[in-house]
């Protein structure tokens, strides 16, 4: 039995949902966490490519149940329209393969748009750059113990109560702020219709998952987001609102931590983050826009250009200890083969002192200066490798320094976006 815990160890967008489709070969559970479809795993099977904000990336798997976990915020509406246009693509979606947890909070039109009102509130260099998708509204009621849950879309007229008294209290605050009040009639027409279509998929999934743990099953969480966007050991204030980090997965899912044994990191090869917020080794030069260029950073949710940089070995260092990585999994190798050169930061400098150690404190993080180490690049194409051995010496040496700075061992390598451009390493 394997029970493992996926996640990024980055600020994201490490390609998480490519991993996640390859390790859902022979898994019986796929189980989101946390977070919401302000996640953008992007799938490539193929010459199609999916794009899942919500729903686990291991739907494509006849073999595997997919979990919707009370940790995740969900807009019904999106969630909805997330499964149609996978019907649309003839990838069945059911009851049978998908799960929505009766605890889940969900997101209501009023979070979206306190989302888009703070986040205009905000001064420059104090906005966060959220997806807008409402997902820190959502997650502070859920903690103001004001939200509603998944369970209510079952009892329309529970439900209908609730949305318009939550409803009527935030038109009050937008009233307030000199914005227009939502047409609460309108959006309840359409929260109606969503909560039918998505009743059927609603179940109580802290059984489900421990069930399939008690059964010997294998079982697989999908992390989203990464680690610097955790609320409690990321950038903050620059981060998502919720435990992005291993931790969660027992959370937000209602999993004990005894069960279990496995922890897969899944990292960039160099480093990427959308959003605002400090990002040591940015390159904002030509290099930059290589990387950019070449890895074709544009957030698979808003579209966004990703800041790019080089590899950061003190922040990944840092998230390997707090996520206990077993298994490194390292992506976008590719995106590196034409590099002549390539930097590896193995220490910041911050107000005159060398810091090995990720900061706490968000202004020192600011003003990290990049110590960097500099390694020959291959500059031959390793898209077509299907093995350690098959990589050109200096993309295995780059891979060995980074497994030695990080202090972890390199599990798997991803070559290209597609399932095939990926393979295990032993060590
Ligand atoms: P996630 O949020 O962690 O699931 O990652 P995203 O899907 O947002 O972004 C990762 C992007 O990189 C997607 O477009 C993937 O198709 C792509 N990708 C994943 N692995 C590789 C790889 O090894 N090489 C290349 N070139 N692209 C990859
Ligand atoms: P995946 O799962 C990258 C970033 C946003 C913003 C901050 C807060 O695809 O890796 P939020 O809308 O969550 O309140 O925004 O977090 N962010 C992501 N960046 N990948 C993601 O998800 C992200 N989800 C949120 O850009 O900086
Ligand atoms: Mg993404």
């Amino acid at each position: 039995m394997a029970i493992s815990v996926l996640v990024g160890t980055q600020w994201g967008d490490e390609g998480k949902g490519k991993i996640i489709d390859v390790l859902t070969k022979d898994i019986d559970l796929v189980v989101r966490f946390q977070g919401g479809n302000n996640a953008g795993h992007t799938v490539e099977i193929g010459t199609e490519k999916f794009v899942l904000h919500l729903i686990p990336s291991g739907i494509f798997r006849k073999n595997a149940l997919c979990i919707i976990g009370n940790g995740v915020v969900v807009d019904p509406l999106a969630l909805e329209e997330e499964i149609k246009d996978l019907l649309e693509r003839n990838v069945a979606v059911t009851p049978a393969n998908l799960e929505l947890s009766t605890r889940s909070h969900l997101i209501m039109p009023y979070h979206r748009l306190m989302d888009a009102m703070h986040e205009n509130a905000r001064s420059e260099g104090q906005k966060i750059g959220t997806t807008k998708r409402g997902i820190g509204p959502a997650y502070a009621d859920k903690a103001s113990r004001t939200g509603i849950r998944a369970l209510e879309m079952l009892d329309l007229e529970r439900l209908e109560r609730r949305f318009r008294e939550q409803s009527e209290y935030y038109n009050g605050i937008f009233v307030g702020a000199g914005l227009e009040p939502m047409n609460i009639d309108e959006e309840w027409t359409k929260q109606k219709q969503a909560a039918q279509f998505l009743g059927p998929f609603i179940k109580d999934a802290v059984l489900t998952v421990n069930r399939a743990a008690e059964a010997g099953k294998n079982i697989l969480f999908e992390g989203a987001q990464g680690m610097w966007l955790d609320v409690d050991y990321g950038t903050y204030p620059f981060v998502t609102s919720s435990n992005t980090t291993t931790g969660g997965a027992c959370t937000g899912s209602g999993l004990s931590p005894k069960y279990i044994n496995e922890i897969v990191g899944v990292m960039k090869a160099y480093t990427t983050r959308v959003g605002e917020g400090p990002f040591p080794t940015e390159l904002k030069d030509e290099e930059g826009d290589e990387l950019r260029r070449a890895g074709n950073e544009f957030g698979a949710t808003t579209g966004r250009p990703r800041r790019c940089g080089w590899f950061d070995a003190v922040s990944s260092r840092y998230s390997c200890m707090v996520n206990g990585v077993d298994d490194l999994c390292m992506t976008k190798l590719d995106v590196l083969d034409d590099f002549a050169e390539l930097k590896i930061c193995t220490a910041y400098e911050v107000n005159e002192k060398i810091v090995t150690d990720m900061p706490s404190d968000n202004d020192e993080i600011t003003i990290a200066k990049p110590i960097y180490e500099t390694m020959p690049g291959w500059q031959a194409p390793t898209t077509e490798a299907r093995s350690f051995d098959e990589l050109p010496e200096n993309a295995k040496n780059y891979l060995k320094r980074i497994a030695e700075l990080v202090k972890a061992n390199i599990g798997i390598v991803s070559v290209g976006p597609n399932r095939e451009q990926t393979f295990c390493v032993k060590s």
